[in-house]
């Protein structure tokens, strides 16, 4: 048992259910702080009468259900975030910012804050917001969220549909002595997911791949003549040989962006763990792929894939791509500048990035790259480090923003 842990769950989505339900279900003291409107009061009011129900399927077996009602729920900071130990942010990554701000003050200088997922820019973000305070508490940002999962009756009912086997995560040790993080962690979700731990806060970051969306909806969607269609095509396992070649792409920039850092600061930041697209899907997905050979067969018979399709609006005469779909408005600003970003400050040139950066800033309407360089009017609703002022490799390391 957890002992005296403190837990603020922030958010009010499936994630936010399920890990709420399943660490309360543990003994641990949740509290759950929810900033989106009347969320908190339509939460607090159906744990009155009946506890929450975490529905958890897991291989081969009957589904199992487990009751639980988070001790705190409420739309205060205040309220929910002195005295919390841990404090999870488990919602889109578009709203970090909010949460930040909001619950900055409150924070003790022991806390642990964790992302789940972080997604890249996490810990920048962080740094920029809590100020000489995020030196002091513990970071940690995580690749994905534990489960996949769906609220079926909202405050009342969630579902976990899958646990992921392993979950890797990155830590920034604050100053502050706090409870060692990983095993507290643990504790919250019980044997699985089994969390790992990265070796650099950047790993996380450039391993996050955010490329594989707007790289997919590109493949399909850039010789789109505008006109409907009558199914959406499938996102993963539709995809074809050019679109992989540009995953593969993507992912060498990658690789080459962590390894200038390598060489670079080979003391200060270890990524001798980064993988190529391919190794990583064969670790990862192990179970769920039948044919490994090639990156193409890794996502086309890979299990965890079958049905999802893409991302369509609807009306009655057909289909169009939605192109406000998260896989790009997160993704991108959240994921791909952030890697542009590194890049430049490397000076290692991204060119596929580039392009792809440029194709879906188009689509959103949105514009961070302008002639080559990250100066476009949205590029602060990204998170690149040039956004916060960390302009050196130095900077991005220890969060001291160059002059
Ligand atoms: P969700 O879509 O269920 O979360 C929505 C919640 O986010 C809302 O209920 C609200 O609490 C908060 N929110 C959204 N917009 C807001 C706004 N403008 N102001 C204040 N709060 C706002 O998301 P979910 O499923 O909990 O996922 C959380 C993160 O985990 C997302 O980034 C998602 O992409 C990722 N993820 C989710 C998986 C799943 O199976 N649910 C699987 C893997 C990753």
């Amino acid at each position: 048992m957890p002992g005296n842990v403190v837990l603020c769950v922030c958010g009010g989505g499936s994630g936010a259910h399920a890990l709420a339900g399943l660490a309360t279900q543990k003994g641990v003291e949740v509290r759950v702080l929810t900033l989106f409107e009347g969320e908190a009061k339509k939460w607090s009011r159906a744990v009155q009468k009946e506890e929450m129900t975490v529905v958890i399927n897991e291989n081969n077996r009957p589904p199992r259900e487990v009751m639980s009602k988070p001790k705190m729920i409420t739309k205060d900071p205040e309220e929910a975030i002195p005295d919390s130990d841990v404090i999870i942010f488990t919602v889109p990554a578009s709203v970090h910012e909010m949460y930040f701000k909001a619950i900055a003050e409150h924070i003790g200088k022991r806390a642990l804050i964790v992302g789940l997922p972080g997604q890249a820019g996490f810990e920048f973000q962080c740094r920029d917001i809590l100020g000489e305070k995020a030196s002091l508490i513990s970071v940690m940002s995580f690749e994905s969220l534990p489960w996949e999962c769906r609220v079926r009756e909202f405050g009342k009912r969630v579902e976990i549909l899958g646990t992921k086997i392993y979950l890797t995560g990155s830590l920034i040790r604050g100053k502050s002595v706090t409870k060692p993080p990983l095993m507290t962690l643990q504790k919250f979700l019980g044997s699985q997911p089994i969390l790992r731990q990265s070796k650099h806060f950047l790993e996380t970051i450039i391993m996050s791949y955010s490329f594989i969306h707007p790289v997919i909806f590109y493949g399909k969607w850039k010789d789109w003549d505008g006109k409907k269609v009558n199914e959406a095509p499938l996102f993963y396992q539709g995809i074809d040989e050019p679109t992989t070649e540009l995953l593969q792409k993507c992912s060498d920039e990658c690789t080459a962006v962590a390894a200038a850092i390598l060489e670079a600061a080979p003391t200060k930041a270890n990524l001798s763990d980064v993988k190529d697209i391919h190794h990583w899907y064969m670790e990862n997905y192990k179970n769920e792929i039948a044919e490994a050979s090639d990156l193409f067969h890794s996502i086309t018979t890979n299990k965890a894939y079958e049905g999802l399709k893409h991302p369509m609006e609807e009306s009655e005469s057909g289909m169009v791509p939605d192109f406000s779909t998260r896989y790009l408005t997160e993704d991108i600003p959240m994921g791909m500048v952030v890697l542009r970003g590194l890049a430049e400050v490397m000076g290692v040139s991204v060119p596929i990035h580039d392009m792809l950066i440029e194709w879906g800033q188009e689509k959103m309407g949105k514009e961070y790259l302008v002639d080559g360089k990250l100066t476009g009017k949205d590029i602060e609703s990204t998170r690149c480090p040039q956004r916060y002022g960390f302009l050196s490799l130095d900077a991005i390391l220890t969060g001291e923003k160059s002059n």
